[in-house]
C-alpha cells in the first residue's frame, strides 16, 4: 500500500515506504525487506497512514521520519532546518583533510549550522576539535545542539545566534559554512522552497549576498594560514572566486567540483 501511494510523489517510493515501516516497527530496514508480510497493530496502522498522507500532501521525507542521514551519521531534524545534503560531503572530506594534515589547528567554525551537519560530523570525527557554529535562527541551534548532545560532541561544540561571525570574538583555524546561495527570483519558482525554510536557501539577488558577507568578515577572524571552505550553487564559481580574492587579499583561492562534476566548494588559503 505504502510504495503505490508514494509512487505520484516520489521517485524511490519502494524505499520511502520502507523507511516509514522500518521507523514505526523500531527495525532496520532489512528486517523490513525480509517480512514483506509483516502485519500493522493499531497505532502503527495509523501511523503509518498518517505518515503518507503527510508525504501526499508534499512533505518531505526526512520531516515525516523527523531525521535524515548525513555523512553516516543520524540528525534529528525540524521543519526549521534544511535537510542535509549528500553534496555537503565535500566540504566534509576538505575539512577533514586539512585538519588531519595539521594536527595542530583544532579551532574550527560552522556558520548557518542549520541541524548542525558539519560541526557535529567534524567534531564527531576529530577527537580534539572544537567548534563554533552559528545559525541566526533559534529553532536551528535548539535541533544541531541536540544532535550534538545525541552524537556525544556537546561539551566541545558552542552553539550561538548570530548573524554569520559578528558577535564571535576569536579567531579560527578553519572556517566552513553551507549558507543559502539560491538566487532569490529563481527559489521563486522551485519546489524546495515550499517544503524548506526560505531563511536556509535564499541568498539574495545573486544568490551570493550572504556568502559576500561572510567573506568579508573573514579577514579579521580567520587565524593566519587557516583555511575557509564555503560551499556554492553550480554556476557561481567565477563570482564567489573574484568575490574571496578581493577580500582576503594574499590568498590562494580554488573551486573544487563534487562527485557530479559541479564547482561547489570555494576554498581559501591563507599564508601563515
Ligand atoms: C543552506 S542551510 C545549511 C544548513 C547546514 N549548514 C547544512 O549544511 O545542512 C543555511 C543555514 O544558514 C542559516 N543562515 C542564513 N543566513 C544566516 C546568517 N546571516 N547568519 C547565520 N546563519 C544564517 C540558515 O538559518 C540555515 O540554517
Amino acid at each position: 500500500m505504502g510504495r503505490r501511494t508514494l509512487k505520484p510523489h516520489s521517485d524511490t517510493p519502494g524505499l520511502d515506504a520502507q523507511l516509514l515501516l522500518s521507523e514505526i516497527l523500531s527495525q532496520t530496514r532489512t528486517w523490513i525487506l525480509t517480512h514483506p508480510d509483516v502485519e500493522l497493530e493499531g497505532i502503527q496502522s495509523q501511523t503509518f497512514v498518517r505518515d503518507l498522507a503527510r508525504c501526499e500532501a508534499g512533505e518531505a521525507l526526512p520531516y515525516v521520519l523527523g531525521w535524515w542521514e548525513f555523512y553516516g551519521r543520524r540528525f534529528k531534524l525540524s521543519p526549521e532546518v534544511l535537510i542535509p545534503r549528500p553534496e555537503t560531503e565535500l566540504l566534509i572530506e576538505e575539512a577533514l583533510s586539512f585538519l588531519m594534515t595539521h594536527p595542530d589547528r583544532r579551532k574550527a567554525a560552522d556558520v548557518g549550522t542549520g541541524c548542525g551537519g558539519i560541526a557535529v560530523t567534524l567534531a564527531g570525527e576529530i577527537p580534539n576539535l572544537m567548534i563554533v557554529a552559528t545559525d541566526n535562527q533559534l529553532g536551528a541551534l535548539r535541533i544541531a545542539q541536540i544532535n550534538a548532545h545525541d552524537h556525544h560532541v556537546l561539551p566541545r561544540t558552542w552553539f550561538i545566534q548570530a548573524d554569520l561571525l559578528s558577535p564571535v570574538g576569536a579567531r579560527f583555524d578553519l572556517i566552513c559554512a553551507n549558507l543559502p546561495y539560491i538566487p532569490s527570483d529563481i527559489l521563486a519558482d522551485l519546489v524546495v522552497a515550499q517544503r524548506e525554510p526560505r531563511s536556509a536557501l535564499d541568498g539574495g539577488e545573486d544568490g551570493l549576498q550572504v556568502i559576500d558577507r561572510l567573506l568579508a568578515q573573514v579577514p579579521d577572524m580567520l587565524a593566519p594560514g587557516g583555511r575557509v571552505l564555503i560551499e556554492i550553487g553550480a554556476d557561481q564559481a567565477l563570482v564567489a572566486q573574484a568575490i574571496a580574492t578581493k577580500s582576503i587579499p594574499n590568498s590562494k583561492v580554488e573551486i573544487l567540483q563534487d562527485l557530479a562534476g559541479r564547482d561547489r566548494l570555494l576554498v581559501v588559503d591563507t599564508g601563515d
